[in-house]
C-alpha cells in the first residue's frame, strides 16, 4: 500500500516580520515548486518508521532521531493526534523542489505533505484545519516564534490575508497579476532572521513598532488594490514595503541588487519575500515583461527564477 500528498511553496506578498507582531500580511501559494511525501507500507514491527529524504541527505529511523527533530516530531504528532500508539511499519519518502531556507516555505510544505500522506496512509485523513494546526506545531521547531502564515497559506493553497491567531481570510484576486521570483542562492533560515528582528525590537521597541505600523498600512492598501483589481497600485506598495524591510535590517546587498535590477528592467515594484537576508525576492511585472525581468535577474546574479501568476 502507498499514499502520496503534495504541498506548494509560498511567497509573502506583503507584511513579513511585522506579521509576527500582530500586523496583517498577504501570502500566496507558488505551485511551480512542491514538496511531496509518499508513504509506503513495510514488512516490519509496528512503530518501525523509516524516513528517506534524499534532498537533505537524511535516511534514518524515526526512533533513532531526537523527538524534537522537525520530521520526527511531525510524524509523532500525526499519530498522537489520531490516537494511534503502534502505527503500521512504513517508509516516509520526502522529495521537494522548494529550495531550503530560501523564504519559499519549504519547511511548512514538507510538514503539510507528510501530515496528509501519513493520515491518508492510516485511512484517517485529517481536515485542513487539523493539518494546519499540526503543521504550525512543526513550524515552531523550524522557526522558533512563527506567525503561522506559512503553514496556513500552504495548507489551504490559496491567496490569504492573515493576522496571527485569527482565522485567515481568503483573498479574492479581481485581476490576475504576474510575479517574477528571484533566488539570491544564499540560504537564510527564517528562524535566524526572526530572532534577529526580535533582538532589535527589544533594543528599540518604539522604532520597530512604528515600522510594523507602517507596514500594516501598506498591507491594508495592497489588499484593497488586489480586491479592486488595481494592479498598478501594487508596485509602489512593494517598493514601500521593501524600504521598510531595509530599515528593519533584513535586506542585504544581494537582495537590494536583485530588486534594483528588476526595477531597471521594467518591473512595477519589488521586495524581498520571507525572512530576508538571503533567499528570494519578488517583482511585480506586466505579463509580457516577465521573461525580460527574469533574464535581468539572472544577469544580476540570481541563481534561479520562477514566473508565477497570482489569481
Ligand atoms: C516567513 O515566511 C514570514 C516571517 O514573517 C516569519 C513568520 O511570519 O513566521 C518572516
Amino acid at each position: 500500500m502507498m499514499t502520496t500528498a503534495s504541498a506548494p511553496g509560498k511567497i509573502i506578498l506583503f507584511g513579513e516580520h511585522a506579521v509576527v507582531y500582530g500586523r496583517p500580511a498577504l501570502a500566496m501559494p507558488v505551485t511551480q515548486v512542491q514538496a511531496t511525501a509518499t508513504v509506503i507500507k513495510r514488512v516490519a514491527l509496528p512503530g518501525d518508521i523509516q524516513i528517506e529524504a534524499p534532498d537533505v541527505g537524511l535516511s534514518a529511523n524515526v526512533n533513532a532521531l531526537p523527538r524534537d527533530h522537525p520530521l520526527a516530531a511531525v510524524i509523532h504528532s500525526v499519530f498522537s493526534a489520531l490516537g494511534i500508539d503502534r502505527p503500521p511499519a512504513c517508509t516516509v519518502h520526502i522529495e521537494s523542489t522548494i529550495p531550503v531556507a530560501s523564504g519559499l516555505g519549504s519547511g511548512a510544505a514538507v510538514s503539510v505533505a507528510v501530515i496528509r500522506a501519513l493520515s491518508s496512509f492510516v485511512e484517517r485523513p485529517l481536515s485542513d484545519q487539523q493539518v494546519n494546526s499540526l503543521a504550525f506545531e512543526a513550524e515552531r521547531l523550524y522557526h522558533g516564534a512563527p506567525s503561522g502564515i506559512d503553514n496556513t497559506v500552504i495548507t489551504y493553497a490559496r491567496p490569504i490575508f492573515f493576522i496571527k491567531g485569527q482565522p485567515f481570510e481568503p483573498v479574492r484576486v479581481a485581476w490576475p497579476f504576474t510575479i517574477v521570483i528571484g533566488d539570491t542562492g544564499i540560504p537564510s533560515p527564517t528562524k535566524e532572521t526572526v530572532a534577529e528582528v526580535r533582538r532589535k525590537w527589544q533594543a528599540d521597541t518604539e522604532r520597530y513598532e512604528k515600522i510594523f505600523d507602517q507596514i500594516a498600512v501598506v498591507v491594508h492598501e495592497a489588499r484593497q488594490s488586489i480586491k479592486a483589481g488595481n494592479v498598478s497600485a501594487l508596485g509602489p506598495l512593494m517598493d514601500e514595503n521593501q524600504a521598510l524591510l531595509r530599515d528593519m535590517g533584513v535586506s542585504s546587498v544581494e537582495l537590494d541588487r536583485l530588486t534594483e535590477a528588476t526595477r531597471k528592467s521594467g518591473a512595477m515594484g519589488a521586495k524581498l519575500s520571507g525572512g530576508g537576508r538571503g533567499g528570494n525576492m519578488i517583482a511585480l511585472v506586466e505579463k509580457e515583461k516577465a521573461a525580460v525581468v527574469a533574464e535581468a535577474l539572472i544577469n544580476a546574479g540570481a541563481k534561479r527564477t520562477i514566473i508565477t501568476q497570482i489569481r
